[in-house]
């Protein structure tokens, strides 16, 4: 958890609660100064603010080591998320269509898909308890098995040992608005062929409140962590109350030295700070206290695994000293406030030593950093900045202009004035940070997989011009960085690499500037196309334009092993290798700790930040020459 991922579902009263908890949590118990800019006439203004400037954090919310910190100055909502709830209007269209997978292979005529009997959309008052018995019939008469999609915090899913299984759920205050509930059958066959029925599950509030039981507050999960002895250790830990109060937080037992403060932003959240100098397993407990009964609490055990320094140290040059040898950076992207997780020194330290170039994950999209006309929140990549500053890497800007990741005020905006949004926004960033960073990924993934342009708010706005315009204000803003288009699936022939190219010559007619372009190859250890991923390169090439890989990392399929992974990654490495105008290669995150495909184990470095043989095939690659 970090704080961008606090509030991941806002039911009604949950948002109406947390606004104003936010309020009050100005301040906090960090003893900074109360947030100026709280102001709500600032919110929606049109004109960029100076009330943006984030102010320094106090090192007691943070593990940086060498780059000072600075944090958001207001109280006010991270991102405002207005993430639809299910309408009223939905629920009364009754129970949502079933969405059956058939895979290749099944005849349909003779097997037919498995489904459910007797479903419906349900309301259910907070406090009340709910069971549902879900019973999937197969047409040719076998049982099929089942599984729900996702259960909601302290819902149940028992066997009942008769074909049946029974979903028990006891929703409470923060579960008031509509919530859908998935429950997947497997054909008895073909466990691939599946029949997925949503329910949408309706709470309200009952007239009477107190019939509502007030239930013990816990702790929001936490992953398994690993540190290095005598680096320092911050846990976020944010209490959680289904009944929508806020929690106390203790630790009883304090590790020697340790501080613990409120968050001085998100009063459910305490910051427990502290270096641990022995090795070994830490085990500290946090204590959740109910903040209508104080007697109602429970204790939550927080593990940390500390190894030895030596535990991290890896044969051979670091990467980074291989790559400039070949005239290459190397890089990663960094998972946003990696300096507020547990384990972020040494996430901090392991990609200072390897990298020369970083590209932050997420905190530059437009969504985040500009979530309401005029506000922009800059403090997770000032940070990274300093961080890169202090570690001499380069920094490569990322994405400038995007379909996705887009605040509700742009995907909401009048079409006529998208373009100033696209031009104000551009000009903001890139003014910011023109001195920091290297490479833009100006536009990022504007191809369609057929090869026409993607739709998107900015198409619809200004045609395909907007990439020109985009283009064309970045190089004046930025005349020494190199200024890319980046898309995924470019790596291999196709339609949409055939597209790109279709795009490319076009703006090349029209001398609209562009140095390069960024392949993206988030492949999977199945990926053999090495051959027609040199081709692509060579035709960019041809055009006079630089390669960067963007965002690497090789999943690891079905059984595939991590030296089979090994073995794509050196592929990758050395095709980029024999290109000359390949200038970068960079993995999409540092740890499967943290990877956006985590389940796949995709990068160099294991979640103890430990080299995979990946880290050594890409060493070998680098070192050949
Ligand atoms: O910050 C919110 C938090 O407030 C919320 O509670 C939580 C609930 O899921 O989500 C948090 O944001 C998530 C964010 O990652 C940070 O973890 C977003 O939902 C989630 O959509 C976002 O995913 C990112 C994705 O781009 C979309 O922006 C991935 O981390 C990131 O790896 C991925 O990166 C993209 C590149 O930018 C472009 N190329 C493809 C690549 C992979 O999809």
């Amino acid at each position: 958890m970090h704080l961008n991922s606090i509030h991941p579902r806002l039911p009604l009263v949950g948002l109406l609660v947390l606004a104003s908890q936010l309020m009050v949590a100005c301040g906090g118990s960090s003893g900074e100064t109360p947030d100026p800019t709280t102001d709500p006439s600032v919110v929606g203004s049109e004109a960029p603010s100076a009330d943006d400037q984030p102010i320094t954090e106090d090192p007691a919310f943070n593990n940086a080591v060498g780059f000072s910190v600075v944090r958001e100055p207001g109280a006010r909502l991270a991102v405002v998320e207005v993430d639809p709830e299910i309408s009223d209007a939905t629920f009364e269209l009754g129970l949502p269509e079933a969405v059956i997978t058939v895979p290749e292979g099944v005849d349909t005529t003779t097997n037919q898909a498995p489904f459910f009997e007797d479903l419906q959309n349900l309301t259910v008052e907070a406090g009340e308890i709910i069971e549902i018995v879900y019973r999937p019939q197969d047409p040719e008469g076998e049982l099929p098995g089942m599984f729900p999609e996702k259960l909601p915090q302290g819902g149940t899913f028992d066997d009942n040992f008769d074909g049946s299984k029974t979903f028990r759920w006891q929703p409470l205050q923060m579960d008031v608005g509509i919530l859908k509930f998935t429950v997947t059958a497997l054909d008895p066959e073909n466990s691939l062929y599946r029949t997925s029925q949503p329910i949408l599950i309706k709470t309200v509030l009952p007239e009477d409140l107190s019939s509502i039981p007030n239930v013990a507050p816990t702790l929001d999960t936490l992953l398994t962590y690993t540190a290095r002895v005598n680096d320092p250790v911050v846990f976020e830990l944010k209490g959680i109350d289904l009944n929508g109060t806020v929690p106390t937080l203790e630790v009883p037992n304090l590790p020697a030295g340790a501080t613990f403060n409120q968050h001085p932003r998100f009063e459910e959240v305490f910051v427990l700070k502290f270096t641990p100098t022995t090795v070994g397993e830490t085990v500290i407990d946090v204590l959740a206290r109910d903040s209508v009964d104080s007697s109602l609490t429970t204790t939550e055990a927080v593990s940390l695994s500390v190894l030895a320094a030596d535990a991290f140290d890896r044969d051979g040059s670091a990467l980074k000293a291989l790559a400039s040898n070949r005239n290459v950076q190397i890089g990663f992207a960094a998972l946003q406030s990696f300096y507020h997780q547990p384990d972020g020194a040494i996430y901090a330290s392991t990609a200072a030593q390897e990298y020369d170039i970083v590209t932050p994950e997420n905190s530059m999209k437009m969504d985040y950093l500009n979530p309401e006309p005029g506000r922009y929140q800059f403090a997770a990549t000032d940070n990274l900045v300093a961080f890169a500053n202090a570690n001499a890497m380069a920094v490569h800007g990322h994405p400038l202009v995007w379909y996705r990741q887009l605040p509700t005020w742009i995907t909401s905006s009048v079409v006529a004035e998208r373009e100033t949004h696209m031009s104000e926004y551009i000009e903001r960033v890139m003014t910011r940070y023109a001195d920091d960073v290297s490479v833009w990924d100006v536009i990022n993934e504007p191809m369609a997989d057929d090869g026409s342009l993607r739709d998107s708010v900015w198409l619809e706005a200004m045609g395909s011009e907007y990439i020109d315009k985009a283009l064309t204000q970045a190089r004046t803003l930025a005349p020494a960085a190199a200024i890319l288009i980046n898309e995924f699936d470019i790596g291999f022939a196709g339609p949409k690499f055939d597209g790109l190219v279709e795009l490319v010559d076009g703006l090349q007619e029209r001398d609209v500037p562009l140095d390069g372009i960024g392949f993206q190859m988030h492949v999977f250890t199945s990926f053999n196309q090495f051959d027609e991923l040199e081709a692509n390169f060579a035709q960019i090439a041809a055009r006079d334009l630089d390669i960067y890989i963007t965002e690497l990392d090789v999943s690891l399929d079905g059984s595939a092993t991590i030296v089979e992974q090994a073995a794509a990654y050196q592929q990758v490495v050395n095709i980029c290798l024999e290109q000359v105008r390949c200038k970068a290669i960079q993995t999409w995150g540092l740890t499967d700790q943290y990877s956006f495909r985590s389940n796949f184990d995709p990068l160099l470095f294991d979640r103890a930040y430990q080299a995979k043989p990946a880290y050594g095939a890409v060493q070998d690659a680098l070192s050949v020459n």
